[in-house]
């Protein structure tokens, strides 16, 4: 279809998509019939894979009783059972769930949960938030502020609160220097997080806000060992709110439900979507932590915040579906052994690889990074378009993958991330590390290396 016969406005403006006409398991079918591997769920999305039969019977039975009511007038069966489900046995203290419609919102309402309650503690001086560069926390403008992508934040930043700051990522591959240790680089980085707050004055920062895993922008980086523990320690002493962003990397996708199980620590409050109902509804929702809650129920009594589709039923029903299959298909377990196995056959194929510098991740979210030179850690020239290429060379293979660029500094950089569904097996594995392979590789020759 040429680009001027879609009415749509599609991400490019020069060219129209083809169109998804079905969706079979780790499968994407086009109009023209070809079957294409969706290897990373869009973007980390589509966890069960497409189509699953108990999702779209349990969206179904909700959608043949009731689609929609406003919150203002009701609550919904979905919508308890789902906030039931997630935060019933309060995990690290979140006790409430606030249903939005995706994960800007999730980020907007965690941003502003965070403002309140300081405000209704009466430290109205609270208003800065520290975040880190490199991040990726939505394309609203409060999410795009707390972001810390150059290049996305560039066009719109004359519009861009000034309340958000950044500091360096946890990202060893290229910001531990060479003779510094694991522990001095987490040291250093504490350092730093430490001396943003004496810059602000320590009791105006209401939150810190992070991904667990990094994923958009920089590719399934995880942090240091002790990382997590050092900032939560940072924030507890200077009383500020630990706000953590799993809208990518949360659900399961890193093999335990929540991302920060394995750090240790948990947030104040809480960001996820995407893993949440897998694709099958937009939903995303911001986890709060009872002392927060408490907190506003015995001043104002109400989050200012609210949406028209909060808590929606059906979204609402697809995600509790989503949710339930996880655990009792008990898939995290799966997370964890697919993800060993896919990092095992993304090490033969890419770890000798002259330009694949790194490869990364947690369970079924993993990434390589490409440079131009593996001792230097240099990138290609951001105008070879490296990623973009490796993206159709994939494509044209029959596979969905989720290249990026920017991975360093928000400009230069490639890398290529990949989420398979939690459903895949280990020759889906297999497929997927074979086609990436030869995307890569034709990609590269593509650009004369
Ligand atoms: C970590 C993170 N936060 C927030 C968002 C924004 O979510 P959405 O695109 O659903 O608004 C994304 C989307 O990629 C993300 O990866």
């Amino acid at each position: 279809m040429s680009a001027r016969s879609s009415r749509v406005l599609h991400r490019s403006l020069r060219e129209t998509p083809p169109k998804a006409i079905g969706g079979e398991g780790i499968w994407l079918i086009a109009e023209d019939g070809r079957r294409v591997l969706d290897a990373s769920g869009g973007a980390a999305v589509s966890c069960l894979g497409h189509q699953h039969p108990r999702i779209i019977d349990a969206m179904a039975k909700q959608a043949s009783k009731l689609v929609y009511s406003h919150t203002s007038f009701f609550s919904s069966e979905p919508a308890e059972a789902l906030a039931d489900h997630l935060v019933g046995d309060e995990p690290g203290g979140l006790a409430y769930a606030y249903f939005v419609s995706g994960g800007s919102e999730a980020i907007e309402a965690s941003i502003k949960l965070a403002r309140q309650y300081f405000v209704e503690r009466g430290e109205l001086q609270r208003q800065r938030f520290i975040a880190r560069r490199q991040s990726y926390h939505g394309n609203t403008l409060g999410a795009l502020a707390a972001g810390g992508n150059a290049w996305r934040r560039e066009p719109y930043s004359p519009l861009l609160s000034s309340a958000f700051s950044h500091v360096t990522p946890a990202f060893a591959y290229h910001e531990k220097r060479d003779n510094e240790s694991e522990g001095d680089f987490t040291a250093r980085l504490a350092a730093e997080l430490e001396a943003e707050f004496q810059r602000l004055g320590p009791d105006t920062v209401a939150a810190f806000i992070a991904e667990p895993v990094v994923g958009a922008t920089a590719g399934c980086v995880a942090a240091p060992e002790a990382y997590f523990r050092a900032v939560r320690e940072i924030c507890d002493r200077h009383g500020a709110l630990l706000i953590l962003d799993e809208v990518m990397c949360g659900m399961g996708r890193t093999g335990t439900t929540h991302a920060w199980e394995q750090e240790g620590i948990a947030p104040d409050i809480q960001a996820i979507a995407k893993g949440l109902a897998g694709g099958y509804q937009p939903i995303g929702a911001m986890l709060a932590s009872r002392t927060i809650i408490d907190t506003i129920r015995q001043g104002s009594g109400a989050f200012q915040h609210g949406h028209t589709y909060l808590a929606h039923p059906l979204a609402c029903a697809a995600a509790l579906e989503v949710q339930r299959v996880i655990g009792e298909e008990k898939l995290l377990d799966r997370i964890k052994e697919l993800g060993r196995y896919l990092e095992r056959r993304l090490t033969e194929r890419f770890g000798n690889h002259r330009h694949v510098g790194d490869i990364r991740g947690r369970g079924l979210f993993q990434a390589i990074e490409l440079v131009a030179d593996r001792a230097t850690r240099a990138p290609f020239d951001p105008a070879l378009k490296l990623n973009q290429k490796i993206k159709a060379a994939a494509f044209e293979g029959g596979l969905a993958c989720y290249p990026a660029g920017g991975t360093v500094d928000g400009r230069s950089g490639d890398h290529v991330l990949l989420a398979p569904p939690y459903i895949a097996t280990k020759d889906d594995i297999d497929m997927i590390v074979d086609r990436l392979g030869t995307a890569v590789d034709q990609a590269l020759r593509s650009i004369n290396h």
